[in-house]
């Protein structure tokens, strides 16, 4: 197998028009695939590119970015090689299309690959909004995060994310450096109005 065919994953790439905003990595919860959150990237960040790629593991037909074990239990090992799988398809699709490092825009199980990103590869993106995310690993890497900007939208009546789970995600990426805003909403684990509106404002202020 060449490079190419173990760092490519189904994706979509749309090319931006306004080269002031960064790209953004969009990427989907379980589930998902790639054009479930374009439609959002569109509405919260006009005229920016949008790189979105289609998890490459199954849980039955379901496309994810990385093995669990259980609901919120992770397979540490693949979660590692998976992230670093992403991040090599990241560099490669900046370097084929000359794009800036994006902000990845992560939902559920895209967010906790996006987190994991920030503490394994921090050179991947410029930043990242984490919507519903948890703590991807039980004992966190260290990384140089001064620079990145983060974003942590949490629902307070979200089953399957637990709060103290988010805040410890939180304190771990503030504790590298990262400037963290993380918002509590009174949501459960699907996104809502207010997510939208907070977002769009965070990418505004990029
Ligand atoms: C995960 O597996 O990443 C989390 O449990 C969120 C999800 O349900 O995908």
């Amino acid at each position: 197998m060449d490079a190419a065919a173990t760092t490519d994953f189904v994706h979509v790439y749309e090319p931006g028009i306004d080269t002031a905003r960064p790209p953004l990595l969009m990427l989907h919860g379980t589930g998902g695939d790639e054009r479930d959150l374009l439609g959002l990237g569109r509405m919260v960040a006009a005229g920016a590119s949008l790189l979105s790629p289609r998890g490459k593991v199954l849980e039955g037909a379901m496309p994810r970015f990385f093995r669990r074990l259980s609901e919120g239990v992770f397979d540490e090992d693949d979660l590692r090689r998976r992230t670093h799988e992403l991040a090599d398809f990241v560099a490669s699709v900046r370097e084929r299309h000359g794009l800036a490092a994006p902000v990845a825009v992560g939902f559920s199980n895209g967010a906790n690959i996006a987190a994991s990103l920030l503490l394994l590869r921090p050179e991947a993106l410029a930043g990242a909004a984490l919507l519903r995310a948890m703590s991807p690993f039980r004992t966190p890497p260290q990384a140089d995060l001064a620079g990145k900007r983060v974003l942590i939208l949490s629902g307070a009546m979200d089953p399957i994310v637990r709060a103290d789970d988010a805040e410890r995600l939180a304190q771990t990426l503030s504790g590298n450096g990262a400037s963290v805003d993380h918002r509590v909403l009174p949501a459960g684990h699907g996104l809502s109005q207010p997510d939208i509106g907070l977002l769009k404002a965070w990418l505004d202020q990029a």
